[in-house]
């Protein structure tokens, strides 16, 4: 469940009408609902509360301080995959004893800094990853955890773009690499092989890939221990899938219950690393229609956000439910529009042969499940600045990243001397 809804023809989030803050702040504007990320936070807490996970929000998902710092006062840790997303984290207040940190390519400063932090754990991805960890560790005279990232090969049923754990996939190690290096862990003596880290893809609807990876896991696990590894932890990832359109995904509940059995009498800890279940419908995305146009048989809604704003529907083809934030919609005909964006490309839309209330210039609109991979992966193509971002609590909204000006597009360029 989410906290925006459509009362007389107004979209209010929780309890501010989502207009008052476009006229404020200017379009195009991120909003995130404070209670909306809570509570999502709080479902997957409460349904693992069993074995206690600890849930590392993936802040690729939504990186902006605010809703770092809310889920870290919330408890959450959080999954990074760069030294970015680390000073983000620490930033926002995170216990570095809460961090977990993937990705397929650490640099050897990036490992450093981890390292010096007091991370909990590398997710490790190949065994050059880890020789890299190990000398950076023998260096710093520090002991560190490591999680072997296995690639269980599954198929999560999901866009091949966000699939990650089937055998073709550049992510985490085979099952043989995986136990050929359990076994040489002696060749790592700063290196504490304590965890096994698994995550199969994103926007997963069911539970059965999940539940086969996790079989899969724990059959290494199994074989591990009784090698004399220290496993304690199994990561199980993020990917839990949401609802943009007409997908009906598994609850947390239901997820929970498919999957916790499998680990009881274990004594592991378990760690999650959802995004998009946390802030995918915790936020949206408010972009006024700037120009009407029809060309052929075709009515074009050409709007004030961009596929640099939120690249999902261009680069996944991804459906985004859009509507109306300022209108009373159902007294006004439907027509089909594509609503489009400014940019130079054909490939800037928000959706296509969209039923909508008739739409005039200067209407407001509310694209739907914006808060999970829509900042993050906004870019300043054809030199638009970044929208703003706001966080509404209760009744009063705050702005928690102010729109990007045309001097923060030019900071740090320069002009060579020769070209004075
Ligand atoms: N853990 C790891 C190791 C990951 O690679 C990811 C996401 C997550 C956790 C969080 O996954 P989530 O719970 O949010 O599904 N840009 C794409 C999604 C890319 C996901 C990348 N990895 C999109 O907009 O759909």
């Amino acid at each position: 469940m989410h906290r925006f809804a459509l009362k007389r023809g107004r979209l209010w989030c929780e309890g501010v009408p989502v207009e008052e803050v476009a006229r404020r702040v200017g379009t195009p504007a991120y909003l995130y609902s404070h209670g909306t990320i809570l509570d999502h936070y709080r479902k997957l807490q409460t349904a693992f509360r069993p074995v206690k996970a600890l849930i590392c929000f993936a802040v690729k998902a939504n990186g902006n301080l605010a809703v770092l710092r809310l889920l870290a006062r919330a408890g959450a840790g959080f999954d990074i995959v760069s030294q970015g997303e680390l000073e983000r984290a620490l930033r926002a207040g995170a216990d570095p004893k809460k961090i977990v940190y993937a990705s397929v390519g650490k640099t050897e400063e990036e490992i450093r800094k981890a390292v010096q932090a007091g991370i909990l754990f590398f997710n490790v991805e190949s065994a050059q990853e880890l020789r890299q960890i190990q000398e950076v560790c023998r260096k710093l005279k520090k002991r560190q955890r490591v999680s072997l990232r296995l690639n269980p090969e599954v198929d999560p049923h999901t866009h091949s773009f966000i699939a990650t754990g089937q055998a073709a996939s550049k992510f985490g190690m085979d099952f043989s690499t995986v136990s050929t290096l359990l076994r040489r862990r002696g060749e790592f003596p700063n290196l504490l092989f304590a965890g096994l880290h698994i995550h199969i893809g994103s926007q997963i609807l069911e539970a059965a890939p999940f539940e086969a990876a996790v079989r899969k896991a724990l059959r290494m696990i199994s074989l591990a221990r009784k090698e004399g590894a220290p496993i304690d932890t199994l990561n199980i990832g993020g990917g839990l899938g949401i609802v943009y359109h007409q997908e009906a995904p598994q609850t947390a509940a239901e997820f929970a219950r498919r999957i916790l059995p499998l680990l009881k009498g274990r004594s592991l800890q378990i760690i999650l690393e959802p995004g998009r279940f946390i802030v995918g419908n915790s936020g949206i995305l408010l972009t006024r229609v700037l120009v009407l146009k029809e060309s052929g048989r075709k009515k074009f809604a050409i709007v004030d956000a961009g596929m640099n704003d939120l690249i999902r529907p261009s680069l996944y083809g991804a459906y985004h439910e859009i509507v109306p934030a300022s209108q009373n919609g159902m007294l006004r005909k439907k027509a089909r529009y594509d609503v489009v964006g400014p940019v130079c490309e054909s490939g800037d839309f928000f959706a296509k042969g969209r039923l909508l209330p008739s739409l005039a210039a200067g209407d407001l609109l509310a694209i739907l499940g914006a808060g999970a991979y829509g900042f993050t992966m906004s870019s300043n193509y054809n030199a638009r600045p970044r929208a703003a971002e706001v966080l509404v609590r209760g009744n009063r909204w705050h702005l928690i990243r102010r729109r990007e000006t045309f001097a923060d597009l030019v900071r740090g360029e320069r002009i060579p001397s020769f070209l004075k």
